[in-house]
């Protein structure tokens, strides 16, 4: 089982998020031992910011030759995805930005279909809940399933204990997450489906997404929960 992580913090092994996404792989690890972790954390990335033409849209290419092509091999490889981003401002951090745009291209053809994820903000004391659903709809708009959100504030972890409870609560999710077949999609990614779904069907000129869409077989289904259960992996 392999698990990508994107930690959007500037600080590197002094983060909260680091640190924290560090112990729920060791505790996956207990778990079951075949558990691999791609860890991407945005101070050690080139990823360039989106030149604002949107040729990948087009082309359904990502724009530069920079890390974000390791970063697309991954997730499609992976089983399930954190994003994790601190909380700057009541948002997500400036890197967790420039790489959820550099992915925009993929949000109209839930390109990650099948996986399943989570989301995590780290904050001092405030503003998780607008990262949290910022990301979970990001999420769910890459077609990814997202099986909850938590939220660290550091002000409230006064001991490693708690930092290892929460990985804890994480890696058992993780691991489960692989021999669960019931989800039940939330109504807010039946409607994106349903509403991509009908303005490919309307649009009349050919476009790389209508293409994908027609590949992939998306039209022959009638909600995104019998698609995503098609290409889940138990
Ligand atoms: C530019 C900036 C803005 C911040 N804005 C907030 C905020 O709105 N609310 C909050 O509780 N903490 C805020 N913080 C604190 C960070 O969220 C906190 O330091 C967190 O631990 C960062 O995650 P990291 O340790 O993984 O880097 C901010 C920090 C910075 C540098």
């Amino acid at each position: 089982m392999k698990v990508f992580v994107y930690i959007g913090s500037p600080r590197g092994e002094e983060s909260t998020g680091y640190q924290f996404i560090k112990k729920v792989e060791e505790h996956s690890k207990t778990l079951r031992n075949d558990i691999i972790f791609d860890i991407f954390s945005a101070d050690k990335l080139n990823i360039k910011e989106s030149d604002g033409t949107g040729k990948e849209f087009i082309t359904g290419n990502t724009i530069y030759d920079d890390d974000m092509k390791i970063i697309e091999k991954s997730l499609l490889s992976s089983d399930f995805i954190i994003f994790l981003s601190p909380v700057y401002a009541h948002n997500i951090s400036g890197q967790a930005k420039i790489f959820i745009d550099r992915l925009s291209y993929w949000l109209h053809i839930f390109r990650l279909i099948g996986k399943k994820g989570y989301v995590v903000s780290v904050s001092c004391n405030n503003g998780n809940d607008l990262v949290n659903s910022y990301l979970t709809e990001v999420m769910q708009f890459l077609g990814i399933y997202v099986l909850g959100e938590m939220s660290i504030e550091t002000t409230k972890i006064n001991s490693d204990d708690v930092l290892n409870s929460y990985a804890r609560f994480l890696a058992k999710k993780i691991v489960i997450s692989q021999e669960e077949s019931d989800i039940e999609i939330p109504y807010t990614q039946e409607k994106m489906f349903e509403h991509q779904k009908l303005t490919h069907l309307k649009s009349e000129i050919y476009s790389k997404e209508k293409q994908f869409w027609k590949e992939n077989n998306y039209f022959d289904y009638n909600t995104f929960e019998d698609l995503f259960k098609s290409r889940m992996k138990v």
